[in-house]
């Protein structure tokens, strides 16, 4: 057998807590084929960033790809010219100077809103009751969809999520109602054409995409901000709550907090794998993979790889370079909404510190094949 490790691997295993098998993988096989992934996983930190920023090798665009199989081509499921021509509108507003100016106020007040409301309790769920309400939010208000509520936009999402779920194991999906509610309220937003509306000024772009196609990435939008985000706070609270030495750090020196972020992030990308399909038969880390095959990097694995990060499995909010980690992705498909997600996250966690006598009170730790956040984070404070 040549990839015993991965031979081994079961899609439980890397569900629950993969890290220790990812270790092993990463040792000794860094391209290892995976049956339970029906594809081979790179887990080393050089060749998972070899394998992003090589999109001419490993594309996203082919028609096993299950979110084009719903929605149609997106900024996602695209390569080369066309994928710059649907990612270039939305990325601009997106840069570290727009985000500050566009969002710094609303998620501000947003989360203001949020821990005001539970502040008397003394005590709350933090996923549910905060992380996933601010990624929703944000979202919506970034697209411009702000009067449409929360509960709608998540029941949106939600239904778009199962459909490109049934797809990924082999079912059936039709297009969900939803995504045709959706359509109709981007479509009203273009037309509307309000001089703040993101989805207006992207359909005026010389780049001239469809309302077909702003539709499609406006949804890509959704997928890539509402539960990666929701991930990444409830992640980054969970660590710092439950390592109260390193909390005590950070509350002694606010200026640690981005490293505990960006730690926090290393540890547990939201989103902990990504997909390409090699283009023709390429060598890679002592691997002979063929023309069409998938290929899964695990961010997860790459961000506690030890060649790059010492003590890799250690939380540790003074590591100075924990933003080497691959969490937002390398090359053409760099996460552009990182800016903002670390906006919400700071703002989140500042809100939280500034609660008396912060501690944790539960948390399973995180969980899933691809997005990994803990079920629950239960905290409590001095509500007194
Ligand atoms: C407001 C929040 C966010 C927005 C609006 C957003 C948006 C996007 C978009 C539109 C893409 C596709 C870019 C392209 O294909 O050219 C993307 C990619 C990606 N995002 Fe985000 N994102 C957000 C938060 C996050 C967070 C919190 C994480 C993880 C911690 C994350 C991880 C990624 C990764 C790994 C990719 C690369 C996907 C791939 O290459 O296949 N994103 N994001």
């Amino acid at each position: 057998m040549r990839y015993p490790i991965g031979a081994s691997a079961t899609a439980p295993e890397l569900t629950a807590d993969p890290h220790p098998l990812l270790a092993r993988l990463r040792a000794v096989e860094p391209v290892s084929w995976l049956p339970a992934l029906g594809g081979w996983l790179v887990t080393r930190h050089d060749l998972a960033r070899q394998v992003m920023r090589d999109a001419r090798t490993y594309t996203v665009d082919d028609p096993r790809f299950s979110t084009a199989q719903l929605i149609g081509p997106s900024m996602l499921s695209l390569d080369g010219p066309a994928h710059t021509r649907h990612r270039e509108p939305f990325a601009r507003t997106f840069r570290p100077a727009e985000t500050r100016a566009r969002f710094t106020a609303f998620v501000e007040t947003e989360v203001d809103r949020l821990v005001t409301g539970l502040r008397p309790a003394g005590r709350a769920e933090l996923r549910a009751e905060l992380a996933g309400p601010l990624a929703v939010a944000v979202v919506a208000e970034a697209l411009g969809l702000g009067d449409t509520d929360a509960t709608t936009i998540r029941s949106w999402y939600e239904a778009l999520v199962a459909a490109v779920s049934a797809i990924t194991a082999g079912q059936e999906a039709a297009t969900p109602e939803a995504y045709a509610l959706l359509r109709a309220r981007v479509e009203e937003a273009i037309k509307d054409g309000r001089p703040s509306s993101l989805l207006a000024e992207v359909a005026g772009r010389p780049e001239g995409l469809t309302a077909a196609e702003v539709v499609a990435d406006t949804a890509v939008l959704m997928f890539g901000g509402i539960d990666t985000t929701e991930g990444m706070i409830t992640n980054a609270a969970a660590h710092l709550v439950g390592h109260p030495d390193q909390l005590a750090l950070v509350q002694a020196e606010p200026g640690l907090l981005a490293g505990a972020i960006e730690e926090s992030v290393r540890l547990e990308p939201a989103a902990s794998v990504i997909d390409r399909y090699a283009v023709r038969d390429v060598a890679l880390g002592g691997a002979a993979i063929r023309a069409g095959d998938l290929v899964r990097v695990s961010i997860a694995a790459a961000n506690r790889d030890p060649e790059v990060f010492p003590d890799p499995d250690r939380y540790d909010v003074r590591r100075g370079d924990a933003d080497r980690h691959l969490s937002f992705a390398r090359g053409p498909h760099f996460c552009f909404g990182a800016h903002l997600a670390r906006l919400e996250t700071t703002t989140a966690l500042r809100a939280l510190l500034r609660l008396p006598g912060l501690c944790l009170e539960y948390t399973a730790g995180p969980r899933g094949l691809v997005f990994r956040k803990p079920d629950e984070v239960r905290v409590r404070w001095s509500a007194a």
